[in-house]
């Protein structure tokens, strides 16, 4: 039986405190460990997370500072760390063979062309980007999409001068909220329908798994006190196939988006409702000033007939200093550029040799094979198609939408610098992309996760 919605306080994650900093950098230490922890009302689920945590705790760090992660692994599985939509070094970006094997688990050593490491991994990551809201997930070959289930997922935001200095909303007023759906069984522990032996799901699951109980922060369907003015929300769907259209039960709420997944936009847009697919960020403004104290209103997910997703009290009038400027960056629509290297990747379901699953250009996933070299410093454009849905994610580097379904103006939610798009059915997507700075194996992969781990993913090396 599944508890009442909107009985839980919107839990806020922790904000990760460094172990020391210096000149250049910030160092910190991070223990992926099991811990029992009550999500449902009075049940105890038993999870995997970053210090024992689901979300894991948030990094909050600045653009152009290093951040170093130990990141101890105490689990009874080998697991990888990604960066996601962050401009990371190849050998700490995260290579699904490059494991931190558990010092007390089994070595089923099926995988031995990674670099692997024993018991712990530091990660360095230079920041080198925008203030943006990124995220840091598991990426472990062929199980990141129950390990990321499992509660190995958290925040990583990037803060720069350029976006301190606007008048958002802020402290209090700024809030994370990270969506993720899962499943439970009666006595509270997870629900996952993994295969018995080895990688996978059941093929009942093949196109992804969704679950019936929305989590928010790590909070089933939340309840959040505000005032009535307006909130800077970092939205992250964290699901691990659950595409969401975000709305307002009721009154004049919308979404004001200033920022996607590589930070701000040069200008607001706004949005009755937000489609958002796993993996995307959207960063907006919401105003509550015209609700009055005692209100209530309920963010719905309209995909799936208006399931609820979070609650806001309004509890009082307040004072608002914030403003939404109308230009918000310097962020700046590329120019499509003629005489540029062009690659097609297809996501289609498919088979390759004995794999049946899901495939990019008609292969699985073969960590040996670099599907492209392509050269750092140039720009390149890359389209996309599919049979299905699928959010396409792309490692290093983030991308500008150039046309969705043959259209060239940009569509309602491509705006910005994005490193994930959603393309839906049976479309074609253009993507200006250049890499820059970092050579080595990178990424590219449709973060449906259960698509991933079924083989959905391909190699390519920036040279
Ligand atoms: Cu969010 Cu390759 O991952
Ligand atoms: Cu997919």
């Amino acid at each position: 039986k599944l508890p009442a919605p909107f009985q839980v306080p919107l839990p806020i994650p922790p904000v990760k405190k460094p172990l020391r900093s210096d000149a250049k950098a910030d160092y910190f230490r991070v223990v992926q460990r099991k811990a029992s922890i009550e999500i449902l009302p009075g049940l105890k689920t038993e999870v995997m997370g970053y210090d024992g945590l689901l979300p894991g705790p948030t990094f909050d760090v600045r653009s152009g500072r290093t951040t170093v992660v130990e990141q101890v692994n105490q689990l009874d599985v080998s697991t990888v760390v990604h960066l996601h939509g962050g401009h990371t070094p190849a050998p700490s970006d995260g290579w699904p063979l490059d494991m931190i094997m558990p010092t007390n688990g089994e070595h089923s050593g099926q995988h031995m062309a990674g670099d692997m490491s024993m018991g712990s991994r530091t990660y360095t990551y230079p920041n080198t980007q925008r203030a943006a809201t990124l995220w840091y997930h598991d990426h472990t070959m062929d199980y990141t999409a129950p390990q990321v289930y499992r509660g190995l997922f958290g925040l990583h935001i990037i803060r720069d001068d350029e976006e301190d200095n606007l008048p958002l909303p802020k402290g209090d007023r700024e809030i994370p909220l990270v969506i993720a759906d899962r499943a439970f069984d009666a006595d509270g522990s997870f629900l996952y329908p993994a295969l018995p032996d080895g990688p996978g799901v059941q093929p009942a699951y093949m196109e992804g798994v969704v679950a019936d109980v929305t989590l928010v922060n790590g909070a089933p369907w939340p309840v959040h006190e505000v005032d009535a003015v307006r909130y800077r929300f970092r939205v992250l769907n964290a699901s691990n196939a659950r595409r969401y259209e975000l709305g307002f039960d009721k009154g004049p709420a919308k979404f004001v988006q200033i920022g996607s997944d590589g930070g701000l936009l040069d200008k607001p847009v706004e949005h009755k409702t937000l489609v958002i697919a796993p993996a995307e960020r959207f960063d907006v403004i919401v105003d509550f000033s015209q609700y009055q104290p005692g209100d209530e209103v309920t963010v719905v997910n309209r995909l799936d007939s208006n399931a609820n997703v979070l609650r806001f009290k309004i509890a009082r009038k307040a004072v608002d200093d914030s403003s939404i400027p109308a230009k918000l960056s310097l962020y700046a629509v590329m120019p499509r550029p003629s005489g540029v290297v062009r690659r097609e990747w297809r996501f289609r379901r498919g088979s390759d040799g004995d794999h049946r699953g899901w495939t990019i250009n008609g292969k699985a996933f073969d960590p040996a094979v670099m599907q492209a070299q392509v050269k750092l410093d140039q720009y390149e454009i890359w389209t996309f198609v599919t049979d299905v849905h699928h959010p396409v994610h792309v490692h290093l580097a983030p991308f500008q939408v150039l046309s969705r379904g043959g259209k060239a103006k940009v569509a309602e939610f491509d705006h910005g610098w994005k490193d994930t798009v959603d393309i839906r059915p049976a479309e074609v997507v253009e993507v200006l992309v250049r890499f820059t700075a970092h050579k080595g194996k990178y990424l590219i992969h449709c973060h449906n996760l259960e698509h991933e781990d079924m083989a959905m993913m391909a190699a390519f090396e920036t040279i």
